[in-house]
């Protein structure tokens, strides 16, 4: 009779964990889909590319980010593709290695900085980061940093002749 009690108290202690672990497990998985997803398109977090993707010398466009990747003395960098006077899209001058707005003639380095035009400041910057679980790089379009002021940086040497002169656009 005691070995039978034994047995029925060991069935109920199992069954108790058993149930406890169920509980745990559902608990886990309400709260993992209650969670924020990390990425959230343009105004938010955005997953772009391998860091090692961002030319030395060139641009990277993101354009779920409306953004532009490049490199700053080793360092990414991640500028907002929106003209710092009005607001239009200023495109890349593979020619000169400049941004040329087609708007009003404002012009910016390859790091952003100003270098002629309307524009008050160089190009808005938005902060960047490396995923921990993916290695990639991820652009913070919620947090906008203004653009240096004009003079604040050297600017880097055009590399040929400007689109807006060629006519290219
Ligand atoms: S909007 Fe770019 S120069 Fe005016």
């Amino acid at each position: 009779m005691a070995e039978f009690i034994q047995r029925r108290q060991f069935l109920a202690r199992l069954w108790g964990a058993g149930t406890g672990l169920i509980a745990v497990a559902a608990a886990w998985t309400s709260w993992d889909l209650l969670q924020p997803l990390r990425t959230t398109g343009f105004g938010g977090l955005v997953r772009a590319i391998r860091p090692e993707a961002v030319p030395e010398t060139g641009i990277v466009e993101v354009a779920a980010a409306r953004s532009y990747l490049t490199q700053v003395d080793g360092e990414t960098v991640a500028l907002s593709e929106k003209c710092t006077h009005l607001g239009c899209r200023v495109p890349y001058c593979e020619s000169s290695g400049r941004f040329e707005c087609p708007c009003h003639g404002s012009v910016f380095s390859r790091s952003g900085e100003y270098v002629a035009g309307p524009a008050p400041r160089g190009m808005d910057r938005y902060p960047t980061s490396i995923g921990a679980d993916d290695g990639l790089l991820y652009i913070d379009t919620g947090s906008r940093e203004e653009g240096p002021a004009p003079g604040s940086a050297p600017v880097d040497d055009a590399t040929g002749p400007s689109c807006a002169a060629e006519g290219q656009g």
